[in-house]
């Protein structure tokens, strides 16, 4: 029988994660969000917990739920409460899993009354929100940091100008050209790719298998 400690390779570890969708306000009852349903995050954070790590789990709105004394679930709503958030964390983490399917734009402007239908178009004008993964990428010094990438086309290359450019460990492309892969299903056809340039591909698998073998990985990438 394996003894306990090496069940719990994690133990005493911090591992910082983002879930969900952001939620970008144009006016007090008005928002611009996405799809994503937190399930791959809330997956990872629950994969983490159970080799011992200390989880701190910063999610987007979600329906998920999480019972897990060693989970701290921080809700946020905005990419920039989701900065804010992350970075409040990211100096004493071991491991940065940024799951999150932040908005890329947000409102420039948020009416602080309700906008009132007058005619028949109607321009929302939208600025950049900041980068939250490229953001730890440069200030990263131990920590072992991995991102997702979501895309439709040249998925590989893609990636891996991701990797590159936000100064990551390892990369999850998640392949949205199957179907039963990516948003609001339980099942993700991802590849992984480290900053050695190993590519491993799997099938399509849970989102729970796959937090598993991201953890797996990640275990065998730090040494711990
Ligand atoms: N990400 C982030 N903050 C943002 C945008 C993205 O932390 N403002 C993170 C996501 O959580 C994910 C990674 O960056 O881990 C890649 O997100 P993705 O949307 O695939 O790529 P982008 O860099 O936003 O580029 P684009 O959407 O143009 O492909
Ligand atoms: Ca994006």
């Amino acid at each position: 029988e394996k003894d306990i400690l090496e069940q719990l390779p994690l133990r005493g570890k911090r591992v910082l994660i983002t879930a969900g969708p952001t939620y970008e306000a144009i006016d007090p009852v008005r928002f611009i969000g996405n799809h994503s349903s937190g399930k791959m995050g809330f997956e990872i954070a629950k994969a983490a917990s159970k080799l011992g790590a200390q989880v701190i789990l910063v999610t987007g709105p979600t329906h998920q739920k999480l019972a897990d004394n060693f989970v701290t679930v921080k809700p946020v709503v905005s990419a920039e409460d989701m900065y804010t958030e992350v970075h409040k964390h990211f100096n004493t983490s071991d491991i940065a899993i940024l799951s999150a399917a932040v908005a890329d734009y947000r409102p420039k402007n948020v009416a602080t009354q309700k906008i009132k239908k007058k005619e028949t178009t109607f321009t929302i004008e939208l600025e950049k929100t900041k980068d939250i993964l490229k953001s730890l990428g440069e200030i990263k010094k131990d920590q072992f940091l991995v991102g997702f990438a979501l895309e439709t086309n040249n998925e590989l290359e893609h990636a891996k100008g991701k990797l590159k450019s936000k100064n990551l460990d390892l990369i999850v492309l998640n392949s949205l050209q199957d179907k039963g892969a990516g948003f609001g299903v339980s099942t993700n056809k991802v590849t992984f790719i480290t900053s050695s340039n190993s590519i491993i591909e799997n099938e399509l698998k849970s989102k729970t298998e796959v937090a598993e073998d991201l953890m797996q990985l990640i275990l065998k990438q730090t040494h711990a």
